[in-house]
């Protein structure tokens, strides 16, 4: 048994802001943001839109898109690094918000490979017969844990959610390949609060994400294509027989390079970042809900999802619609 994909679904928070309204918080201007990372604009949740709140719509829309009610789910999964409370879990807020009385539900912490990590999961419960029918949710307010006076990093987050909802079926294809380098785990980080008062560190800005956003380039433009390379091994597929490649969209020119270090063509890459900037675990999962609500997906079609984040970690997962 084998995880499928029934449904997607997503959630974009109503407020846009464009690289103009950054030019005037942070030294920074349009044409550097497209240039260097292909953004154009981002959503930022309001008030009304905690992490909760758009991991729930993101799950209605999916549940609504497989034809399933929610008594039906057995597992809800979200990925999150940026949940609005540590306890309950957003999973179990979800729960309460759509009503999925039977579903077992936890968060996944692993950054911008979260969502590809709780996928994994889910189908290692699915696999085992432990259940049938998963949520799987990525969900993010990154503009909370977002430094708004550092130009480096603040141009390129943005708030959202996506959902997929699996079903244990006969007919399921999933191989997963992930890897994780906690050994550079201090390129890219976030150090809580908390922390940083029982330590006395004064408040600073280490509240925020920070990076070094060389390092995860360089990072993220060799793994990738190593790890697709890798997954397209254990599974015994050739790159032609795959209909598209679903990367996180953390940058433009990262799935320029991954396309062109495997040899393909862009138009097996479809991107999305231009309007919603990186939203980490969320990232992956809009898209593909972008995609299928497009028709671009036939079944029988080979789908390669891959990202790399915090930890640092990444992986790809290859799957048949
Ligand atoms: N606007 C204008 N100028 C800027 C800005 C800005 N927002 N930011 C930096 N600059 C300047 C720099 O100061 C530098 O100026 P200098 O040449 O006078 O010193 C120049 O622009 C070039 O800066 P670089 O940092 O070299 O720019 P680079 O081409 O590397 O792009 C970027 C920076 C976009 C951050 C890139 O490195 C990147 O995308 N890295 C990957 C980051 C990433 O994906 N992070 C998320 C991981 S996922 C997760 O888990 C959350």
């Amino acid at each position: 048994m084998v995880g499928k994909i029934i449904g997607t679904g997503s959630y974009i928070p109503e407020q846009v802001w464009e690289n103009e309204k950054l030019s005037q918080m942070v030294d920074t201007n349009d044409e550097w943001i497209r240039e260097r990372t292909g953004i154009a604009r981002r959503h930022i949740a309001g008030n009304r839109e905690p992490t909760v709140y758009m991991a729930a719509e993101a799950a209605k829309a999916a549940l609504d898109n497989a034809g399933i009610r929610a008594e039906e789910v057995d597992l809800i999964l979200v990925a999150t690094i940026s949940p609005g409370e540590i306890m309950p879990c957003t999973a179990c807020g979800v729960q309460e918000r759509i009503g999925a009385s039977r579903a077992t539900c936890f968060d996944l912490s692993s950054a911008c490979t979260g969502f590809l990590f709780a996928l994994n999961t889910a189908q290692a419960y699915l696999g085992m017969g432990i259940y049938r029918t998963a949520l799987v949710i990525g969900a993010e307010r990154l503009s909370n844990l977002t430094n708004w006076k550092d130009r480096g990093t603040c141009i390129l987050f943005g708030d959202g959610a996506g959902a997929a909802v699996l079903q244990a079926s006969p007919e399921g294809f999933y191989v997963q390949v992930t890897h994780s380098t906690g050994e550079k785990g201090s390129v890219l980080t976030c150090t809580s609060r908390n922390q940083e008062k029982y330590e006395d560190i004064p408040a600073a800005a280490e509240t925020y994400m920070q990076m070094d956003g060389k390092e995860v380039f360089k990072f993220a433009v060799s793994r990738e294509p190593e790890v697709i390379r890798e997954l397209l091994e254990q599974s015994g597929k050739k790159q032609e027989e795959i209909r598209y490649y679903l990367l996180h969209q953390a940058n433009e020119r990262i799935v320029k390079s991954v396309a062109k270090r495997l040899g393909e063509s862009m138009e097996k890459f479809p991107m999305n970042i231009s309007q919603y900037g990186n939203t980490s675990s969320a990232s992956i999962p809009i898209l593909m809900d972008e995609q299928n609500r497009k028709g671009a997906f036939s079944s029988g079609d080979f789908l390669v999802l891959s990202g790399f984040g915090g930890g640092l970690s990444y992986g790809a997962s290859l799957l048949r619609w």
